[in-house]
């Protein structure tokens, strides 16, 4: 959801700025554009196109056609104003000497164009951040052109979430910043100095970043940064290594980044599962969570958005039959504004792969508020959520480019199978014997899974008859019901097919009277003691003409006298068949969007990561 980069250094800007932000396209964008300083000509130069990055690419000779070292550039996904040339940043002030770039949201933009009005500052866009814009220019100018100062004051009258770039016209080689509740990192290498919204942007230039806190100011200048607070003093940052493959952002041969996602989920569990299980146990130790603090909680509470909440949901199950814990999931932007009944005897799950998105970080801040100890579950080491949060568990799952989640849903769902085992064992609700067979259960899943990915031509096959469909229905009991929300997801997002996940148990209390000759349903059957039930709804789909596809376990082979397509999985323990069941409905989900010939790792109208509400 919207991108920004910068750059001071010694290289011409404008190709380093368009690189970075084609690292940003994934994240969601309709119009992007960048601004360049001039130090020959003196001036600021800004080049902007409505639609795709290679638009702007166009206009600018890929960037050469903007002659200096400093810049910023931006890629926009529209809140405030359509997306056109217009709306798309760096936004500038009237006489052109503050220029900026901004993600996230102002929220009393209303009150302060009115104040800006009445000053005489003029609007052309439709945007708040033409109004940030105007403001730090005013402020720059009451407070004798300072620029720390004019960031400071920007910070205290403004409501909202924002990541924001300024360059001063009086300050050519300098670039200002600051942040709150959106992601920006700040990367340093050698006489230069790169900002970013996110990792990938700045990988192949340097590894070495440092994160700026919420109302925090950074000022860049050539290779170095100095952060202030808002009371502008200076304060000190560390400097940290990023370890991330810069190869992992790169497609590496894969026609898309979701496949190269998908065939990377053996490596990224089996990562996952090492970084919290040594010798046979798990241990949580680098997490920091106590076994005496595990065991004082009364109940947990799982909370995500989309596929993130999904994973809370085959959680929910696996928590209460193992853990015996009362567990509830809930959406992060539901459960923020309900005063939900939690204390000190409450764990807090807030799972987010980004670790940025706006819902989840509300929800956590509301649930630390109430007096909850929360535990993260998140990808992006450094984010908003890792940082809030009290304790985190890294998932990892290393960048992930598709909008689409596939492995680090998977790796999620490793977090929470664990954390379920920890809390089993520490409240005696399983004894060492189950937790070791869990265990080497678990360390099978990667295998099992790079199994199914080898087996994925029939799948492939049968995307063609889904691709023709418009509407599909996924229906599963208990961890299966989960796995289909997340199947319903996937094809939905990047198919554009209608679809929807049903308990199965549900069909009859409505969902059955769209049921047609040819409409397709999908069941997912992998728990032994809800397998006949859910056949049973299954049958009654068909015999209502309904096409059915079955994903089952090894040794089920008799669902083929309901089921038109079956899918195997390989055999696991009941409580994980959600890792391995996915996998085929991941793959579906690709194969219709690229047969129907979509742009599958940027599905219209979505952004990578959701930072406002
Ligand atoms: C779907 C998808 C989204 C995210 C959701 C939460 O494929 O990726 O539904 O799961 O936006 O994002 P994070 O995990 O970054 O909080």
């Amino acid at each position: 959801m919207c991108g920004i980069v910068g750059y001071i250094g010694k290289q011409q800007a404008g190709p380093v700025l368009l690189d970075g932000l084609k690292k940003l396209e994934y994240r969601g964008y309709d119009s992007a554009g960048i601004a360049v300083y001039d130090e020959f000509a003196k001036k600021t130069e800004i080049v902007k196109a409505k639609g795709r990055l290679s638009a702007l690419v166009e206009k600018t000779d890929g960037g050469k056609s903007l002659k200096g070292t400093c810049g910023i550039g931006h890629t926009r996904w529209a809140t405030h104003g359509e997306p056109s040339e217009l709306n798309a940043h760096p936004h500038f002030s009237d006489d052109g000497k503050v220029v900026a770039v901004h993600n996230g949201i102002i929220e009393n933009y209303a009150e302060l164009k009115q104040k800006l009005l009445n000053k005489g500052y003029e609007f052309y866009s439709q945007t708040d951040t033409e109004i940030a814009t105007k403001l730090i220019c005013y402020y720059y100018e009451k407070y004798g052109n300072d620029p720390v100062t004019a960031m400071e004051r920007f910070i205290l009258r403004t409501r909202g979430s924002y990541a924001i770039a300024v360059m001063f016209y009086d300050f050519p080689r300098e670039i200002y910043v600051a942040r709150k509740d959106s992601p920006m990192i700040i990367g340093v290498s050698d006489g230069e100095a790169f900002l970013a919204s996110d990792v990938p942007a700045i990988l192949k230039y340097t590894r070495n970043v440092y994160y700026i806190g919420d109302r925090e100011i950074a000022r860049l200048t050539d290779g170095g940064v100095t952060f202030y607070n808002v009371d502008r003093e200076v304060i000190q940052k560390e400097l940290v290594e990023i370890k991330w493959d810069a190869e992992a952002a790169e497609k590496g041969g894969y026609e898309h980044f979701m496949m190269k996602e998908i065939c990377e989920q053996p490596k990224v569990v089996k990562d996952t599962i090492n970084c919290a299980v040594k010798d046979g146990k798990v241990d949580f130790s680098e997490i920091g969570v106590t076994d005496e603090q595990l065991k004082a909680f009364k109940q947990v509470y799982i909370i995500g958005c989309g596929s993130a909440y999904h994973v809370g949901m085959v959680a929910l199950y696996v928590m209460e039959k193992l853990a015996r814990v009362p567990t509830r999931v809930e959406l992060a932007s539901e459960f923020r504004y309900r005063s939900p009944l939690i204390d000190e005897n409450t764990l807090v799950v807030v799972i987010s792969q980004s670790g940025e998105t706006a819902d989840s970080l509300a929800a956590l801040r509301e649930a630390k508020k109430l007096g909850a100890t929360t535990l993260a579950i998140v990808n992006v080491v450094g984010s908003s959520i890792a940082r809030d949060a009290d304790f985190v568990f890294y998932t990892k799952a290393g960048p992930e480019i598709s909008v689409a989640t596939t492995k680090a849903y998977s790796t999620q769902l490793i977090a929470c199978y664990l954390l379920a085992i920890k809390m089993a064992r520490v409240n005696g609700s399983i004894d060492e014997t189950r937790e070791n067979e869990l265990i080497a259960e678990l360390t099978t899943i990667p295998d099992k899974i790079s199994e199914l990915l080898k087996d994925e031509r029939e799948i492939q096959q049968f995307a063609n008859v889904v691709a023709a469909k418009s509407n599909v229905f996924f229906v599963g009991r208990g961890e299966d019901y989960a796995v289909c929300m997340e199947g319903s997801l996937k094809l939905k997002e990047i198919s554009y097919i209608h679809s929807e996940a049903y308990a199965a148990g549900e069909l009859k209390h409505g969902t059955i009277s769209l049921i047609e000759e040819g409409t397709l349903v999908i069941g997912v059957l992998t728990q032994d003691e809800l397998y006949e039930k859910t056949i049973s709804n299954m049958v009654e789909t068909k015999s209502r003409g309904a096409l059915i596809m079955g994903v089952t376990v090894k040794g089920r082979e008799n669902v083929e006298s309901t089921a038109d397509i079956t899918v195997y999985v390989p055999k696991t323990d009941p409580l994980f068949t959600a890792s391995l069941a996915v996998v085929p409905l991941q793959l579906l989900a690709y194969y219709v969007s690229a047969y129907k010939g979509y742009d599958v790792d940027k599905p219209r109208n979505l952004a990578k990561s959701v930072t406002v509400e």
